[in-house]
């Protein structure tokens, strides 16, 4: 070590120490120093160019080139090495000593397939394409986070590992990272959403499932066509097939616990064509979600005894397909309790305590949950709301628009959560002295 390099490894002992002796019972608020520098302005015109050049540029699931291409521009330049291309167009990049443990943070970089109602500067160029989810937000955010935490790698106690994944919406571009092998060795894992229902400066969260597990089927239900006059020659799916729906409603209302909030709904229905025809078949589907595995799978082989066993009290025949591998199950999206704490503090210590939110669970689902299913994770809400601005439309509306002001929210804690996990897990001097001696 180089006398420069002692110097400022003392001053920021210091500096810590100094911060700590203002909270002697809890961990070092490293937290602050971060949304100090994410507010610099050097730092936000950054985050707000990137985002709003994503935002131009919006490309679907596995199809992000441009957007990969963008992030491993800039993180060649900060001078942080990655590995690509995983699961496609996805970067897997490492900032401090290489070496464990090491704790991810992770952004998702799809927009989704709609036109964008807003007339702006840095609408979407691409017709038919929109960042209406703020995957374009989180992208910048994420690439602040890399070089808030770049400047600071010679402190750092471990490796972080930032992961930019691909196709979130439904694709599993999570799934196919862990598959590529980017959670090896990772001890644990951060994620954040956008939210348009949380203010902006507070964030939003609770231990346990966040969000749900998620399913789709499809059902055949065949019967025999003819006139639709002359119904006695006929076996009717139609019929059939409304009554697989009222018994496909019982499942939540009468075999599930009232207190395990559950979800079967039919969205797709689709059978004949004429007025005065009976068809041979009809084709409904839909999706489940659920807050626990069991309760999922216990769903799922429900479902399918329903839609065989009540077509074929109407004499019809029913094929069910779950579709598992063009649109995966969706694991439930936990929190695990520890990380969770860790959150919270983070979080209290940059926003103060007041501005955290806990929130109960929400049906939707979100493919962070492969990860969660895998490590301990936890995922949380940023919030973007201002009054004074009016209300925001939600996400995925073509109106969805991004509160730019809170670029550096997310930064700094994306920075802050990795930083302060890997300096607690790191072994204290003390622990370190106190197993060499049990060792001699
Ligand atoms: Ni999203």
């Amino acid at each position: 070590m180089d006398f420069f390099k002692w110097v400022s490894s003392i001053l920021l002992l210091l500096s810590m120490l100094s911060i700590s002796s203002s909270n002697p019972t809890g961990p070092p608020q490293i937290g602050f120093d971060f949304l100090t520098s994410a507010k610099k302005p050097e730092i936000v015109e950054k985050m707000v160019d990137w985002r709003r050049r994503l935002h131009e540029n919006p490309e679907l699931g596995f199809e992000e080139f441009e957007t990969s291409k963008l992030i491993r521009k800039e993180l060649d330049e900060m001078g942080i090495p990655y590995k690509h291309p995983i699961a496609v167009t996805g970067i897997v990049g490492f900032i401090g000593s290489g070496g464990p443990p090491f704790v991810a943070i992770r952004a998702d970089m799809d927009a989704l397939p709609m036109q964008e109602g807003v007339e702006w500067e840095h609408k979407s160029k691409i017709p038919g394409k929109m960042h209406a989810c703020g995957h374009d937000a989180h992208v910048a955010m994420l690439l602040g986070a890399a070089k808030l935490l770049q400047e600071q790698r010679e402190n750092l106690q471990g490796t972080v590992v930032l992961l930019f994944q691909p196709a979130e919406e439904g694709g599993g571009g999570a799934q196919k990272m862990i598959e590529a092998g980017v959670l090896e060795n990772v001890k644990a894992i951060f994620g954040l959403h956008v939210s348009t229902d949380v203010a902006a400066g507070m964030v939003a969260s609770r231990p346990g499932p966040v969000m749900a597990g998620s399913g789709f089927f499809e059902a055949v239900i065949s019967g025999k066509g003819g006139h639709a006059a002359i119904p006695q020659h006929t076996i009717d799916p139609i019929l059939a097939a409304s009554n697989v729906i009222v018994s496909l409603q019982h499942l939540v209302s009468r075999e599930a616990d009232p207190l395990d909030s559950q979800v079967v709904t039919v969205a797709k229905f689709q059978g004949g064509g004429a007025f005065n025809v009976i068809p041979d078949s009809v084709t409904i589907g839909g999706t489940f979600r659920a807050f626990s595995k069991e309760s999922f799978l216990q769903l799922k082989q429900r479902i399918e005894e329903v839609i065989i066993g009540q077509a074929a009290v109407q004499r019809c025949s029913a094929t069910v397909n779950f579709n598992a591998k063009e649109r995966p199950f969706f694991p439930v999206t936990m929190n695990n309790e520890d990380l969770h704490r860790h959150f919270r503090n983070v979080a209290g210590d940059l926003l103060g305590p007041h501005n955290i939110r806990e929130i109960p669970p929400l049906m939707g689902a979100e493919d962070f949950a492969f990860y969660t299913d895998v490590i301990p994770g936890c995922y949380f809400f940023l919030g973007m709301k201002n009054e004074s601005h009016g209300p925001l439309e939600s996400a995925h509306s073509p109106y969805f628009t991004i509160n730019e002001d809170v670029l550096p929210y997310g930064a700094a804690l994306h920075a802050s959560l990795a930083m302060r996990y890997l300096l607690e897990s790191h072994p204290s001097p003390q622990s370190i002295e106190g197993k060499a001696h049990d060792e001699l």
